[in-house]
């Protein structure tokens, strides 16, 4: 390990927002604030750097130091979905980002734990991340159980609104594929309305074998709430 490591350059804070941002850009996640505890700390001073993108533009092939499909996952948590793919997929690189930085500390623990190689993890916002990506360069994007934002008034913030939906199928190869995971009632129906804004299909899909039963999944299966996955690419 060791491959693009930068020094994560953040205070006790775990992450940044308010509903917009200070451009007033419409933001996905909520605002959290707390002390790291030392642990955490100690994760992200040490572990976390060694699975760091590099600032700049995204050249998959220079921070694995290898030409393989290139995954992005959005809202990692703590990594444990990011971590099953990786372990199954040896021939795939991904890439996992989170603005919560104690999860994305976990995370690295337990991808040093794993000794997996073909992940990288970034601390902060997909969407500046997304734009930081070659347009169809990424074989497939993982979106599980995004924040689902169930008031009507909030919908804009989640994460498949047109404009970022449309951002992510341009970073998408011709042949790539959107998986989203929800467990919220009326999340199917809102993607399935921003997709066709954006001319994108969206299909049920099969729960992939490699997802391990863990994070917002594994509570929303104990609470008896039912999960779908979906599938979206570009029409034509
Ligand atoms: C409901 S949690 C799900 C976490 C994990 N995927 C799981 O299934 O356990 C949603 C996650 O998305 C992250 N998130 C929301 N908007 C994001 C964004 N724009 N960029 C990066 N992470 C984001 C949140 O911080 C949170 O960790």
């Amino acid at each position: 390990m060791g491959i693009g490591a930068t020094r994560v350059d953040v205070d006790n804070v775990t992450s940044y927002s308010g509903a917009v941002d200070s451009a007033g850009t419409v933001l996905t996640y909520r605002g959290r604030r707390g002390r790291l505890s030392a642990l955490t700390r100690s994760r992200v001073d040490v572990v976390l750097p060694l699975y760091a993108v590099p600032e700049g533009p995204v050249n998959a092939e220079q921070v694995f130091g290898r030409r393989a499909p290139l995954v992005l996952e959005i809202g990692c948590g703590h990594g444990a979905a990011a971590i099953g793919f990786c372990v199954a997929h040896p021939d795939h690189d991904l890439v996992a980002v989170d603005v919560h930085l104690p999860g994305l500390a976990r995370a690295a623990a337990a991808a040093a734990d794993a000794a997996v190689r073909n992940l990288r993890l970034h601390s902060g916002d997909a969407v500046p991340l997304l734009e930081r990506l070659p347009s169809g360069s990424l074989a497939a994007v993982h979106l599980f159980f995004p924040d689902p934002w169930p008031k009507a008034k909030h919908e804009k913030r989640r994460f498949v609104a047109a404009d970022r939906l449309s951002l992510l199928l341009d970073r998408l190869r011709p042949d790539g594929a959107l998986l989203v995971a929800t467990d919220a009632p009326d999340y199917a129906g809102y993607l399935r309305r921003q997709a066709s804004v954006v001319g994108a299909r969206v299909v049920l899909s099969p729960r992939p074998a490699w997802r391990p039963l863990a994070g917002f999944e594994l509570r929303a299966v104990e609470a008896g709430r039912r999960c779908i996955d979906l599938t979206v690419s570009r029409c034509g």
